[in-house]
């Protein structure tokens, strides 16, 4: 039998920033249905706490998303290389992953992408991934700092539309992050063994043929 090759795909600064941020998030997404049914919902001890544990789990956020750019911009310093599409990624590569996920996965085929460090991601993980850490993470913050905090930025909110606008907007987009949270869960377990790709954001190592099918024949 061959020894197994494993590739180390996710150093530890990206796991500690993965596994906080998803704590947060997950935190966040609980109390934020209490706080916006607080008559119907009663999870935790009352309405105050919901918002305490909020606003905790949202400085936590924030702070990983520091750690993660830092650790990207100024560390690695391959964010552009790791998160942005290329022109062949935009053209054929989301088409070849979204047939895969729709269509192929289903007929028992391999994933078409085979993971490496300078290219870990598939065309459509790219996009998402982009869109989730440029966008959708930073306006969250962003717009939940400013809820929390309204009389200093109170020229901001005014710009924006007003507090009601600005309820939407953090509202949206925390929305539009939860529906990401289960496709990303999702996705997340299509390897080889449901836990083929969650073991190495855990561990950093990602063993050979990970993206192979669960009911491939040996
Ligand atoms: C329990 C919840 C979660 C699980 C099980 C999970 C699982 C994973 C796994 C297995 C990967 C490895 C790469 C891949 O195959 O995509 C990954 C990467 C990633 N996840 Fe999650 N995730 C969770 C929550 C989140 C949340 C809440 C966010 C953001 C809001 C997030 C954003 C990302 C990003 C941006 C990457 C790429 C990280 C990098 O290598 O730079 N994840 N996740």
């Amino acid at each position: 039998m061959s020894p197994k090759t494993r590739i180390y795909l996710q150093p530890t600064p990206v796991r500690i920033w993965h596994w906080l941020n998803a704590l947060g998030i997950i935190t966040l997404c609980v109390t934020a249905v209490q706080i916006r049914f607080p008559e119907h919902v009663h999870m935790f001890a009352n309405y105050k706490t919901a918002i305490l544990l909020h606003n905790a789990a949202g400085l936590v956020v924030t702070f990983s998303f520091t750690l993660w750019f830092i650790y990207y911009a100024l560390v690695s310093r391959n964010m552009f290389k790791v998160y942005v599409p290329s022109k062949d990624d935009l053209q054929y590569g989301i088409l070849r992953q979204a047939k895969f996920y729709l269509l192929t996965y289903f007929l028992g085929w391999a994933n078409p992408h085979h993971p490496t460090p300078e290219n870990k991601f598939n065309p459509m993980q790219k996009s998402a991934y982009l869109a989730i850490m440029f966008l959708l993470v930073p306006l969250v913050s962003l717009t939940g700092l400013l809820l929390t905090n309204v009389s200093p930025m109170r020229d901001l909110v005014l710009l924006i539309g007003g507090l009601k606008i600005l309820i939407a907007i953090h509202f949206l987009l925390a929305c539009s992050l939860c529906a990401f949270l289960f496709t990303h869960v999702y996705l997340a377990t299509l390897g080889k063994t449901p836990m083929a790709y969650i073991k190495p954001m855990w561990t950093g190592w990602e063993e050979e043929g990970a993206e192979e099918h669960p009911h491939k024949a040996s």
